[in-house]
């Protein structure tokens, strides 16, 4: 198929649209590089042995997606594009609705004109704020989010959907990730935040890259197995792979369809800081803060859904997650510059 992704050049868009090529689809990115930069593209080309077409180019701009939807017939759009930091929509409430809702209705708008209605959407376990069942099903109600950015989610999730309702010649895939880690195996791509970390693995290699001193652990107080929190970390090429098969959906006339992306299992963030040392023999030095607003205690997926009606399981562990994570830290201790 030949398909638009979004956000291509960000952190789950590189490593998707490998294996995008590598399953022999054919890849235009449309990103504005906000949060990215060119180069994770080139190495995908090189990883792939694939030319990338890439256009420069802001969902909020309808001249440039008109432009870009008038050259190529798309099949699909897998959209990643989206600004993501929790913290900075907080602060910025109006900069995330523009840009995460408005953008998507300006990149709709212009797929519906061009008769592409496929589109595959990246959402998150956020949607389900303070989950009213743990592990969470699909089933399970979405709640109020804790911040701006979880509900630009939580809202473009009902827009999709009314749409595809409205017009059922929309075929609509909501993917919940839960807490994409790890990296492309070569090590050549990964994750690049900006400035200091708000997560927590990219956290834990630039404190072993030595580029901070010490892990902050927020809060051990929680009622879990050692107090800190318990997140479903997911591989992201586990993740990429589940769009293929999205994908896949998709061409079956899928309609509307929801599905968890995670493993199943929930480790604490002191777990995670273990399998680290272990997977890599680098000691992780932290200290315990207070928790972080927001936050919630328990977070973990029940992913049968995908694997039944996709046929996808993750298939790396905490281990693999850990290693990969680290091997593109430390071969790229100042991300892609
Ligand atoms: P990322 O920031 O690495 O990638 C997002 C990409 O979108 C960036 O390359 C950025 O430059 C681009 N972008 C942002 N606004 C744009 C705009 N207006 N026009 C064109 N391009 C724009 O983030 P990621 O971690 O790869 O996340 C991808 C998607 O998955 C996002 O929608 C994010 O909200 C969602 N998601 C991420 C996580 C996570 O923990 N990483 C979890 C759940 C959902
Ligand atoms: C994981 C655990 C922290 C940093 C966020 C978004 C969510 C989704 C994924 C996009 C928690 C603890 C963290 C640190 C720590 N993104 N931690 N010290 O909060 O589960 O999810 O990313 O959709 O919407 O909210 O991920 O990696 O920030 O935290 O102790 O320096 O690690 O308290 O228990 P989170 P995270």
């Amino acid at each position: 198929m030949k398909v638009l992704v979004t956000g291509g050049a960000g952190f789950i868009g590189s490593h998707t649209v490998v294996e995008l090529l590598d399953a022999g689809h054919e890849v235009v990115v449309y990103d504005n590089l906000s949060n990215s930069c060119e180069e994770s593209l080139k190495r995908v080309e090189e990883l792939t042995g694939k030319q990338v077409p890439f256009v420069k180019g802001d969902i909020l701009d309808r001249e440039c997606l008109e432009e870009v939807f008038s050259k190529d017939s798309f099949s699909c759009c897998i959209h990643f594009a989206g600004l993501k930091a929790v913290g900075e929509s907080v602060e910025k409430p109006w900069e995330y609705y523009h840009n995460n809702i408005a953008g998507t209705l300006i990149l709709t708008d212009v797929m519906r004109k061009h008769g592409c209605k496929n589109i595959i959407f990246s959402s998150s376990a956020t949607v389900y704020g303070e989950p009213a069942e743990i592990p969470i099903t699909e089933n399970c109600p979405k709640a109020p989010c804790t911040n701006p950015y979880g509900w630009t989610k939580s809202m473009l999730e009902q827009i999709l959907t009314d749409m595809q309702k409205a017009d059922p010649e929309w075929n609509v895939i909501l993917l919940r990730y839960f807490n994409p880690i790890g990296a492309h195996k070569s090590g050549r791509i990964g994750e690049n935040p900006n400035g200091i970390p708000n997560n927590l693995m990219p956290y834990i290699t630039q404190v072993a890259v030595g580029k901070l001193k010490e892990l902050g652990v927020f809060g051990n107080d929680y009622d879990t197995k050692d107090g800190t929190g318990v997140r479903d970390y997911i591989h992201v090429v586990d993740l990429a792979a589940g769009h293929v098969k999205a994908l896949k959906k998709i061409e079956e006339k899928a309609g509307l369809c929801v599905y968890n992306l995670g493993t199943g299992h929930g480790y604490s963030v002191l777990e995670i800081v273990k399998n680290f040392e272990e997977a890599t023999g680098v000691r992780i030095p932290y200290v315990i803060k207070p928790r972080r607003s927001g936050d919630i205690a328990v977070n973990y997926c029940d992913p049968s859904k995908a694997r039944e009606e996709l046929g996808w399981e993750a298939k790396n562990g905490i281990r693999e997650m850990c290693a990969d994570s680290w091997n593109w830290q430390k071969n790229n201790p100042n991300g892609y510059e």
